[in-house]
């Protein structure tokens, strides 16, 4: 790879707590300790394809270590490989690859390098520009914590802390009103943030996509529950969650995304029928994009840091180009972004987390 003297910092798809943790580290480390220029790529990839970005300097990131969101703001639906740029007659959206303009964008403000901070979808555009010469480096964000080959991504734990929050103030209406609590918390496909808040806040149900839930064992559980005098039972059920043979909830189709399934709305499902069936009194609260904001907690700027610092120690290693900044047990690590890209990480049936919510007598809907 040519000597760098400029790199470029975006930050792509949905925002998480952590973003200006790295983006300060970032730029930080790559000026002081490598003598690099940084700039910062506006609204993830879309400022590649439109050609916005600025110029990021230590200034421009001091005072920002706290603060949730992203200062370069993201978009979740600019993947150059696959990019809505009109509409047909009937008003679908027409996509077309874009990955020429980007790489034009690349060479005109010659950029030597990116530091891609996102999820697998993020993962997916770095793959794309990997595939066209340009050196990546990626950093592992989501609340999802469903990126392979990284045992967490930073985000996740202050969602979990928030979600868990959330539903503590929840038990105390579900206690006073002897209801039914039914506590939708996102994840997509993956049950590692509901699987966590659920036992961080003592849930009495778990309903994660990995296990397909029954309806009976999750009426049982709450008329079982007010037999024995405990007049109200939380459900924390994922975003993904859906009964045994039957499919996901989905609250949205946005069809300019690459990925345009919005997942939403199990919840009200699950209220609506477990008061059918079992006469309790329920009610449904979707957490939404609560558990994407606000202040990162410390543990998560810590990851987020540390992430942001191996990246940019990835740059000057020979083997670090095109890889992906992990943890694997405690230790920060590497892996190849095409390995990353448009997967998605579940948890598996022997999870230690699963095995702790069944040895608690948790009802997991199967
Ligand atoms: O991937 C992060 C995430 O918050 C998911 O948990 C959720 O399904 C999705 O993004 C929501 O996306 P949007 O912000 O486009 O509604």
């Amino acid at each position: 790879m040519k000597k760098l003297a400029r790199i470029g910092v975006l930050t792509g798809g949905g925002d998480c707590p952590g973003l200006n943790a790295v983006i300060r580290v970032v730029t930080k480390t790559a000026i002081n300790k490598l003598g690099l220029e940084v700039l910062g790529i506006e609204d993830g990839f879309l400022g590649l394809i439109r050609n916005r970005m600025h110029p990021l300097t230590i200034p421009d990131v001091s005072n920002i270590l706290h603060l949730g969101g992203t200062i370069l703001g993201t978009s979740n639906k600019a993947n150059p490989a696959h990019f809505a740029t009109g509409k047909d007659a009937d008003g679908k959206p027409v996509f077309e690859d874009v990955t020429d303009r980007v790489l034009e964008h690349v060479h005109e403000r010659e950029i030597d390098a990116l530091i891609c901070i996102g999820g697998d979808g993020t993962m997916s555009g770095a793959a794309n520009l990997v595939r066209h010469g340009i050196p990546c480096i990626g950093v592992p964000k989501t609340i999802d914590n469903d990126l392979m080959h990284t045992d967490l991504t930073f985000g996740f734990s202050t969602a979990v802390q928030t979600a868990t929050e959330c539903i503590d103030r929840i038990r105390t209406t579900a206690a006073s009103h002897h209801r039914v609590m039914i506590v939708e918390l996102m994840g997509r496909n993956a049950g590692w943030l509901t699987m966590s808040a659920g036992l961080a806040s003592g849930a009495d149900v778990i309903l994660i996509p990995e296990i397909p839930y029954d309806l009976d064992s999750i009426c049982q559980t709450c008329e079982g529950r007010s037999k024995r005098g405990k007049r109200y039972t939380i459900i924390a059920v994922s975003e993904g969650a859906r009964p045994h043979g039957g499919q996901q909830v989905v609250s949205k189709v946005v069809h300019d995304s690459p990925d345009p399934i919005r997942l939403g709305g199990v919840a009200k499902v699950l209220a609506e029928e477990i008061a059918a069936r079992s006469g309790l009194e329920c009610r449904a609260t979707n957490l939404g994009h609560v558990q994407r904001g606000g202040t990162p907690i410390a543990f998560d700027r810590v990851l987020a840091t540390r992430f942001g610092h191996q990246a940019i120690q990835m740059l000057a290693m020979s083997d670090g180009i095109n890889k992906l900044a992990v943890i694997e047990e405690g230790r920060l690590g590497m892996a190849p972004i095409e390995e990353v890209a448009d997967q998605q990480r579940l948890m598996q049936a022997d999870d230690p987390l699963i095995a702790t919510a069944r040895a608690l007598d948790t009802c997991l809907g199967d």
